[in-house]
């Protein structure tokens, strides 16, 4: 069980996608996610279920949704969670039906559950609530998102209609009975021929709507991915003429991850009114080697949003994830890696740490130093990109001793492009690159055993990755190549395993 991940929520047998049902109920946090217990395949789906007091430690909770009813019959598909008027906690989900043997057509219908303890559901008796054959293609559509706004209930649901992907809004006073409101947002084509996970809210006074595209083909898609998440920013527009239709008018769309295993994104409110967000860090193509260990799939850190400059989403790990730090091993400013020792003297290094670290052989123009050791860490690093004359520099983590495997993050000062490279990661490849001009760059970074994720400059960009190294390939390393980079300051910490101690 090697790439069982110490400080992120995994199925604790067989199979987990998306996140579902993301909610603050009670003083605890629900984490519900699209889930198959007998095997680490996907398969008829049930909701799998974590509870957590601190965003931090979480408990494994009884499943909470099995596909036991006619009308859910070949899967519970993803869905949301909101608190009724009675105090209820209510979760909406898609039953899901196969309607012919070749699996084109479905039958999806919108249902819920309701818990008053936030651990037993029953479901609805009325289920399903939206059941009437709805002109879509082959009948897809689904993962309804509900929310409260403007003196009512919205639900909207992702779709597919002559070839395109597209939300569908409902709307009700009741949560019981809906009715169509319109279609709030469509493909141009580019945006592909299926939405999932539509999630709307509000943030910093405009309207964010997280999509989850299937056959993309925008600028926006890397290396043939086939899906990609990601948001458009607008207005949302509720009661239009004729019939109170619903429409969110937006920009263009924008990839939320810059990565590679980030998908069906899903939203919630904290306690403090805070927009968190969690991610599936998989996605339906890449390899999935933890299937040798019973085990398949993953959710990213909890991530907070807020809306930066230019209307882009920024992400950042959310604050609570402090207390995920274990050891502190590395603090210094002030460092200069790649220059001799009189330069480096003259820089004056000051911190803790350092000392064990140890220069390894390259090249007469590169330099790199090793600096700690660890497969459960969380580094936060500034490079002075103004003071350094290195072309490029930056980290490798999860290197092998002799470096031949390795995950590298790269900066090249002169093209002004920075680089997530995991093409030597171990089974799974492909790099990553954008445009990034930056006086300083700061990398935020947390390592587990089969993952990285990566926060640049607080969020301007974030990368989310699986990695597959030998697990003996633990080293971390600052490189500078064709002269020094200024390191303005550097913390590691070694980070708790919170699974440690309980049954796997
Ligand atoms: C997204 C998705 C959803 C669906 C679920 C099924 O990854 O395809 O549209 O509800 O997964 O597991």
């Amino acid at each position: 069980m090697k790439r069982r991940l110490a400080y992120h929520l995994m199925p604790p047998r067989g199979w987990m996608n998306d996140p579902n049902g993301l909610i603050y109920y009670r003083g605890e946090y629900h984490v519900f996610y699209q889930h198959y217990p007998h095997g680490p395949k996907w398969g008829p789906m049930h909701w799998g279920h974590f509870t957590s007091r601190d965003l931090v430690h979480w408990q494994e909770a009884p499943i909470a949704l099995y596909p036991d009813r006619p009308y859910d019959a070949d899967g519970c598909f993803s869905g949301s969670a909101v608190v009724d008027p009675l105090g209820r906690l209510v979760l909406f989900y898609t039953g899901h039906r196969w309607v012919d043997r070749e699996k084109k057509h479905v039958r999806q219908v919108q249902c819920r559950a309701f818990s008053r303890d936030g651990r037993g559901f029953e479901k609805d008796p009325a289920n399903p609530l939206i059941a009437e054959p709805v002109d879509v293609d082959g009948g897809h559509i689904r993962d309804p998102k509900v929310f409260y706004r403007d003196g009512r209930w919205w639900m909207l649901l992702g779709a597919r209609k002559a070839g395109r992907g597209e939300v569908r809004a409902y709307r009700s006073d009741d949560l019981v009975s809906w009715e169509a409101a319109g279609v709030v947002a469509r493909s141009d084509g580019a945006l592909g021929f299926m939405w999932e996970c539509p999630d709307l809210f509000a943030l910093d006074g405009r309207d964010v709507l997280v999509l989850s595209v299937e056959g993309p083909k925008g600028p926006f898609v890397c290396d043939g991915e086939r899906s990609v998440t990601g948001y458009v920013v607008g207005t949302w527009r509720a009661g239009l003429p004729p019939a109170g239709q619903a429409v969110l008018e937006h920009g263009p769309f924008v990839r939320l991850d810059d990565g590679f295993d980030f998908y069906a994104a899903q939203t919630f409110l904290g306690p403090d009114g805070r927009r968190l967000l969690f991610a599936w860090m998989d996605d339906w193509q890449g390899p999935k080697p933890t299937v040798d260990e019973g085990w398949s799939g993953a959710l990213t850190l909890p991530r907070e949003l807020v809306l930066g400059p230019g209307e882009r989403l920024r992400m950042r790990p959310a604050r609570e994830l402090v207390q995920l730090r274990e050891a502190e091993l590395i603090n210094v400013r002030h460092w200069l890696v790649g220059a001799s020792d009189a330069e480096m003297r003259g820089v004056g290094t000051r911190g803790v740490g350092i000392a064990e670290s140890a220069e390894v052989n390259e090249a007469a123009d590169r330099a790199a130093v090793a600096v700690t050791r660890g497969d459960r860490l969380e580094i936060d690093l500034t490079f002075d990109v103004a003071r350094s004359t290195a072309h490029r520099f930056g980290i490798d983590v999860r290197a092998s001793s002799d470096r031949r495997e390795r995950t590298r993050l790269l900066y090249d000062r002169r093209a002004r492009r920075f680089r997530f490279d995991r093409s030597r990661s171990g089974i799974v490849g492909g790099i990553r690159e954008v445009s990034l001009s930056a006086e300083r760059l700061r990398l935020h970074l947390f390592i587990d055993r089969s993952s990285v994720e990566l926060f640049v400059n607080d969020g301007e960009r974030s990368f989310t990755a699986r990695v597959y190294p030998d697990p003996g390939s633990d080293g971390v390393l600052i490189f500078a190549e064709g002269g020094a980079v200024v390191v303005e300051s550097m913390r590691v910490w070694r980070l708790k395993d919170i699974w440690a101690g309980m049954p796997q």
